[in-house]
């Protein structure tokens, strides 16, 4: 954990309790945090009686990773005995609790009240998951996953900008069968669109995500629709549309699909074949055609005259921003973990976002979104 959250670029700083420190020494984590680790009781001979005050101030998440039945209930009880225990109660920011011990103790509903109480006074529970438990057990109280607990952090650390909305976001490719095993598509990956979807879940919104067929994995906290096709991804996108207060179409839609789907695998024949090809639905036209107080937010992927085709497409289709994406620059664009945007808006306004992780490409977005005026359309 604290390896990946200094990876992450976390200033991070351990404290211990007594008991934690036979199971590591403190050694090992001042030697991965290039930090003192704090873990002593009160003692006079201390150079910093104060410590524990100066850390809980400087601290803006404070995370119990693993959090013991013990610890729960000190927190609970507002009990501060050790250095650990002391500062707990001197930090005012958010306090992630990840619970991970035996699964009877789990199940105690002393422990579970405890958590209640806990959560009652604002702290953050990640739930621990199910399996193999170091006693030889089995059921819940496994130290939940690393990346969940790093989510939560995010999210705790996220002012909720987008607390009451509800969000629709779109992202992936779509699939246009050939026959059972030909299909026309994009290398989409879902990953722009999933940044964008994650980010407003942790701004505190209710995030719906209609997806294309790919592998990157589903954000947290949201719910995925999966689709294949363009005319699957009109209809889910459509219904989920209706009560949205922002759509943001990040997917990359196939604007054909084969005019005839043959049922069987197409057998090779000719030299020369015609693959005849029909227009699919534009779909965020027709979200702009019906746009009451939705924000419409698009995506134009491009590789040449960027800013041209992306006002075009912002004036035809009636939206409130654009993002504007070269994807022939390196960095930008499909299947990687980074992108470049320019920001259209209706007023003429372009914003640059320089070459950055699509996580925080999404976090410059949604900075800019929820700054934008609702749209006074009828209510659809
Ligand atoms: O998924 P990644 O690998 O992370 O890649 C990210 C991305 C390059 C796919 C993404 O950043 C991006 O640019 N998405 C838009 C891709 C696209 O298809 O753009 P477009 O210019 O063809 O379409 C313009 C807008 O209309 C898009 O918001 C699109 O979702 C929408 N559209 C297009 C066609 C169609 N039939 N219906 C639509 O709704």
């Amino acid at each position: 954990m604290a390896r990946l959250l200094i990876k992450k670029g976390a200033d991070t700083e351990v404290a211990m309790t007594a008991n934690a420190t036979r199971f590591i020494t403190p050694l090992t984590f001042q030697a991965l945090t290039g930090r003192p680790v704090s873990c002593r009781s009160f003692d006079s001979s201390d150079e910093d009686v104060m410590a524990h005050i100066s850390l809980a101030a400087r601290t803006e998440a404070l995370v119990i990773v693993p959090a013991t039945a013990n610890i729960i209930a000190k927190m609970a009880m507002g009990i501060a005995d050790d250095f650990l225990t002391t500062l707990c109660l001197a930090v005012t920011s958010p306090k992630i609790v990840c619970p991970a011990m035996n699964v009877r103790m789990f199940q105690n509903p002393v422990v579970q009240e405890n958590l209640r109480r806990l959560q009652g006074f604002g702290a953050i529970v990640v739930m621990p998951g199910c399996g193999d438990l170091a006693c030889g057990e089995t059921g819940p109280g496994r130290l939940a996953e690393l990346p969940e607990i790093i989510e939560a952090i995010k999210s705790a650390l996220t002012v909720k900008s987008l607390a009451g909305k509800k969000v629709l976001v779109s992202a992936g490719p779509t699939r246009e069968m050939i026959d059972p095993v030909r299909f026309i598509s994009n290398r989409s990956t879902g990953k722009m669109g999933f940044a964008m979807a994650a980010e407003a879940h942790r701004r505190g919104a209710r995030v719906f995500l209609v997806s294309g067929p790919v592998t990157t994995p589903r954000p947290m906290g949201v719910t995925v629709v999966e689709v294949t096709t363009a005319v699957e991804m009109r209809q889910a996108v459509l219904d989920l549309a209706q009560d949205a207060d922002v759509v943001v179409k990040a997917a990359a839609v196939s604007d054909y699909a084969p005019a005839e789907q043959y049922a069987q695998k197409v057998k090779k024949g000719l030299d020369e074949e015609t693959l005849r090809l029909i227009k699919n639905p534009d779909i965020l036209a027709e979200l702009g055609r019906h746009k009451g107080r939705r924000l419409l937010v698009g995506f134009a992927a491009e590789t040449e005259d960027l800013l041209a085709h992306a006002r075009e497409k912002m004036i035809n289709k009636n939206l409130d921003l654009i993002v504007a994406n070269d994807v022939s620059r390196p960095g930008a664009g499909f299947a990687v973990d980074t992108n470049i945007v320019k920001l259209l808006y209706p007023s003429g306004r372009i914003d640059d976002i320089p070459l950055k992780s699509k996580e925080e490409v999404a976090r410059d977005i949604w900075d800019r979104i929820v700054e934008l005026p609702a749209p006074r359309g009828p209510i659809q």
